[in-house]
């Protein structure tokens, strides 16, 4: 290990600049020493915008086998998790993967054989762990104050359409369906807040009731079509659902297009899109426990609501509002508890995970975030995701069949 720990950066898109970019250099243990990315363009404004000067590669191969890291933070689309922390592990570099672990069951074997194969540290990036009201509302279920909990409900609102939409995330063949690349945050705190059990059943229904062209928010005119992207859009004055990239057109305009076609503000309706815009998943655990998990990005607001219910209780919470409420089984005396802002990218939880991970491969702390758990929580999600396209309850062990 170095003095200060080497990371490089593979992806370096919105999570890896302005989470764990910036995160890196705001510290005085770690620096930046080498970025990945498949557009240079996008790469080197970046590293303009960190004020850094990384040594920039195009593929993972050419980083790991030329530089002395001590870690890679893996933030590219969630397809590309798999190889990346293959090769990484391969070179004996420590992975930090932004959630999910993999697209599928398939891929996270992969990269559990690989990591056990060379002893090094993969967490995964499921930072509503490091939340400050999660963190409370386990430490409640962990107390015994709800007793044994056997039904978890939650729902993540997400005024998430115009990022969702725009662009990779909005295909199956990037993200293995918003079941895996958003609600396997949920499924994995499912399982946390549990204590682990098994999932064993997933049923789900999802689908697209708003953002298709049907759905567009403004008169049109004749002759004037909208889009194809909201900056070239003739609308985007008048279109509520406009994404604004111009503060960042250094890396996500026409000339960092040029290199891969990668648009950012894509028309949320008009684009061509494999994912749903809104549904429910219901899981069932080996120890009798039941959750649901809603999702909808078509919200006014963002905001993760999750309530957990005991043989002695339920508690709620919100993570916009901050609160957890308590609520014991045979009394009127509620609880609640107002959790105090954090500085940092969601809620403070970026940056919390950011330094549990350095203290993880520094040895000051054990990994408690897993790759067994990034694998069920995408098992999670891969089975309903399959539920939802074959229109049945689908069985974990399905996943595991070779
Ligand atoms: N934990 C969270 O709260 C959270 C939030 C948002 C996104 N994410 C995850 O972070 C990851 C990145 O998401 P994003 O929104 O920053 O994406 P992004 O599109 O903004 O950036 C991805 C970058 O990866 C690059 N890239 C593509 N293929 C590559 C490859 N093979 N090798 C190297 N670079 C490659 C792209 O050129 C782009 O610059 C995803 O896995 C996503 O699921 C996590």
């Amino acid at each position: 290990m170095n003095e200060k720990v080497k990371f490089g950066i593979v992806g370096v898109g919105s999570r890896g600049l302005h989470a764990f970019g910036r995160m890196i250099c705001d510290r005085q243990d770690a620096e930046v020493v080498a970025m990945c990315d498949t557009n240079r363009i996008r790469m080197e404004a970046g590293a303009a915008r960190l004020k850094i000067t990384p040594n920039f590669y195009g593929a993972i191969t050419d980083m790991v086998k030329h530089e002395k890291l001590d870690a890679v933070v893996i933030t590219t689309p969630d397809f590309y998790h798999e190889q990346c922390a293959v090769e990484a592990l391969e070179a004996g570099v420590n992975v930090l993967i932004d959630k999910p672990l993999a697209t599928s069951v398939k891929g996270c074997r992969h990269i559990i054989a690989t990591a056990e194969k060379t002893g090094k540290t993969v967490m995964i990036g499921f930072n509503l762990r490091h939340n400050a009201v999660l963190k409370k509302l386990k430490k409640i279920v962990s107390e015994g104050t709800l007793g044994k909990v056997f039904l978890i409900e939650n729902r993540e609102f997400y005024d998430g359409g115009r990022t969702y939409m725009s662009r990779w995330n909005r295909s199956y063949e990037f993200c293995g369906g918003l079941w895996i690349h958003k609600g396997s945050h949920d499924f994995d705190v499912f399982q946390w807040l549990l204590d682990f059990p098994k999932p064993v059943k997933v049923s789900s229904f999802a689908g697209i009731n708003v953002l298709d062209d049907k759905h567009i928010p403004f008169e049109q005119e004749p002759g004037k079509k909208p889009g194809p992207t909201c900056h070239e859009c003739p609308y985007r004055e008048t279109c509520p659902d406009r994404y604004d990239i111009t503060d960042e057109m250094d890396r996500w305009g026409d000339e960092a297009a040029k290199l891969d076609g990668y648009r950012k503000d894509l028309c949320m309706y008009l684009s061509d899109k494999t994912v749903h815009d809104n549904g429910i998943a219901m899981v069932e655990y080996d120890n009798g426990a039941r959750a649901s998990h809603m999702e909808c990005f078509i919200t006014p607001i963002s905001d993760r609501r999750y309530t957990v219910v005991g043989e002695l209780g339920q508690a709620e919470a919100s993570l916009t509002d901050r609160i957890v409420t308590v609520r014991p089984r045979w009394s009127k005396e509620v609880v609640t508890y107002q959790i105090p802002d954090e500085r940092g990218g969601h809620g403070g939880a970026d940056p919390n995970l950011l330094d549990t991970f350095i203290k993880v491969i520094t040895g000051v702390l054990p990994n408690t975030s897993t790759t067994l758990h990034g694998m069920m929580s995408t098992a999670v999600g891969q089975a309903a995701e399959l539920s939802r396209r074959e229109n049945r309850t689908v069985f974990i062990e399905e996943l595991f069949r070779d």
